[in-house]
């Protein structure tokens, strides 16, 4: 499938921090992601990046996750963005010195969410970015909520919003595991991957029903259940690990690479 609109990629934001340190970028990681998206001649593209040890530990310190409850949130609200938009400067700037033309959309100032969910979007300069043939770069960040005054908005939530809405040929999910597993690799080392998962076995299984033995708990749980929408719309959604050299950059190629396939 090609020939559509722009290939949306999610770079996880375990894959370009670090962990377990607040506030610290995995430079190394992000070069050479940036070099693998530059490698792959991919250049229809959107890319949004996740917060990792940028954006959770603020949104948790201040309960930014809970909405608007009391106004020492407030300075947390602003924290948290401009932690993001740090960590952004960076992903721009590993970008731009791969020679890819990466402009910075801040999602704060072009979605509200209505209880954490989109409900309003301004995707105008995405647009218009793209049309110019540019890279619109966005991230997960704190946006305001037509509901619970502000709330988290994922880069897992955009990711899917912009797929659907600019009907991208599909969806690459960078992160810091190969995919889905059937139990949590983790905790049990016989735990298989998934190569090919359907869209209709997340409901399934997250229903109680039946399933393959999936393990759909925990963060993995909600990438699927965010992603579920843009399979059933016919966008395959390719999850990989971004920490292993060469997987993104296969990936983007449409080669075949160790991850989880997503589809209707
Ligand atoms: C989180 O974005 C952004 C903030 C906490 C401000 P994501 O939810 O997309 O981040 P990752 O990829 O899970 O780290």
């Amino acid at each position: 499938m090609s020939g559509r609109g722009p290939l949306v990629l999610k770079l996880g934001g375990s894959a370009i921090t670090v962990k377990e340190e607040p506030f610290k970028v995995d430079l190394e990681a992000l070069g050479r992601l940036a070099h693998e998206i530059a490698e792959s001649g991919v250049r229809e593209l959107i890319i949004i990046h996740g917060g990792g040890s940028f954006g959770h530990p603020l949104a948790e310190k201040y309960g930014i996750h809970e909405g608007l409850r009391d106004r020492a949130q407030l300075r947390g609200l602003a924290e948290t963005h401009r932690a993001m938009e740090e960590l952004n400067r960076f992903v721009i700037e590993a970008l731009l010195e791969e020679g890819l033309p990466a402009v910075p959309i801040p999602p704060i100032s072009c979605f509200l969410t209505r209880s954490g969910r989109i409900s309003r979007a301004f995707t105008g300069p995405v647009e218009a970015v793209l049309g110019l043939g540019a890279i619109p770069v966005l991230y997960g960040d704190v946006v305001m909520d037509e509901e619970d005054g502000f709330r988290i908005l994922s880069g897992d939530q955009i990711a899917a919003y912009l797929a659907l809405r600019f009907s991208a040929p599909r969806v690459v999910l960078a992160l810091d595991v190969d995919g889905v597993f059937t139990k949590d690799p983790t905790r049990h080392p016989d735990a298989e991957l998934v190569e090919v998962l359907r869209a209709s076995e997340i409901k399934t299984i997250s229903a109680g029903g039946p399933g393959r033995g999936i393990d759909v708990t925990g963060g993995m749980g909600e990438k699927l259940r965010e992603m579920a929408p843009v399979a059933e719309a016919g966008i395959p959604v390719f999850f990989t690990s971004g920490k292993k050299p060469g997987n993104l950059l296969k990936a983007l190629r449409g080669e075949k690479v160790r991850g989880t396939l997503l589809i209707r």
